[in-house]
């Protein structure tokens, strides 16, 4: 444990935007933090919605073991991407064995704006994301305010999708960005699909924010294609410019975000000539409640 620990909140933020994200400055994480420092730190979360961290050393068990601090870390039903001996962490990486671009981009359902464990009934809270090796260009990791999303509906959206619930199908959103079949029928039925509401309450902040993403399939109680058509244009109506922080990545760095007031998406990158390696862990969250219109 940190001897500063007698400082409530041994570090500095720095807003990332007006409206979302900011740099945390002054912790070594991969000491550990004491629980009066990791409170601080949590209403910095809830806060400012994505925590960025400069770069510094962070091995695989230190990340995980912070991650503990907000709850239960996710074990990915995708068992293909576990890293470094820790079920807990997803690594994503587009090298070969001898540490060359192998020209595979690792997953490309992560270039959609999405939330982590969507798919799930218990959904993600934080997601902890470190970036091991990253590119030169592309490869960006671009974030949404959904607070901020569905505060900008009008007035008619917010009565039309009020009450209104998705299905959330990873083998859908997985099967449609790869153009393939990934799942195997254990994983799937691991991992069958879920129904969340369309607006949702924060559990902890009390706010109101939109919550579907790419992972999102189809409307409850609505014919197939009338529901596609409807998640594909309020997924676009999610997304504000002046709402979004924009990361472009530096070795070493960490960043964590709220999934549940907040979508994410990686940009491309060239496969064939850049090299990228993350690993990440999602923490479980709890199942989404409605907000009353
Ligand atoms: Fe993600």
């Amino acid at each position: 444990m940190r001897a500063a620990a007698s400082s409530p909140a041994p570090f500095t933020l720095r807003p990332l935007t007006p409206h979302l994200g900011a740099e945390v400055s002054g912790l070594d994480l991969a000491q550990g933090v004491t629980p009066d420092v990791f409170r601080a730190l949590y209403d910095a979360f809830l806060q400012h919605q994505v925590l960025l961290f400069p770069p510094a050393e962070l091995p695989p068990a230190a990340q995980v073991a912070f991650a503990r601090n907000f709850g239960e870390v996710q074990v990915h039903v995708m068992t293909m991407y576990h890293a470094d001996g820790f079920p807990e962490l997803y690594r994503l990486s587009n090298l070969d064995a001898e540490g060359k671009p192998d020209g595979k981009h690792p997953d490309k359902g992560t270039l959609y704006w999405h939330t982590d464990g969507s798919w799930r009934t218990v959904t993600g809270q934080a997601t902890i994301i470190y970036g091991e090796i990253v590119p030169e260009s592309g490869g960006e990791t671009h974030f949404a305010d959904m607070y901020g999303a569905y505060e900008r509906l009008s007035d008619d959206w917010k009565r039309r999708i009020a009450g209104m619930r998705a299905v959330h199908n990873l083998d859908f959103s997985r099967t449609r960005r790869h153009g393939t079949d990934l799942m195997t029928e254990q994983q799937k039925r691991d991992a069958p699909p879920v129904e969340h509401p369309i607006v949702r309450r924060h559990p902890e902040t009390g706010r109101t924010c939109l919550y579907l993403g790419d992972h999102a399939e189809s409307i409850v109680g609505m014919p197939y294609d009338e529901g596609r058509a409807l998640i594909e244009e309020l997924n676009a109506l999610a997304i504000h410019r002046d709402l979004t922080y924009e990361h472009r990545w530096q070795p070493q760095q960490l960043i964590l975000w709220d999934n549940r007031c907040t979508m994410h998406r990686a940009t491309e990158y060239d496969p064939h000539t850049q090299r990228r390696v993350v690993r990440r862990c999602t923490v479980l969250g709890e199942e989404p409640v409605g907000a009353d219109p």
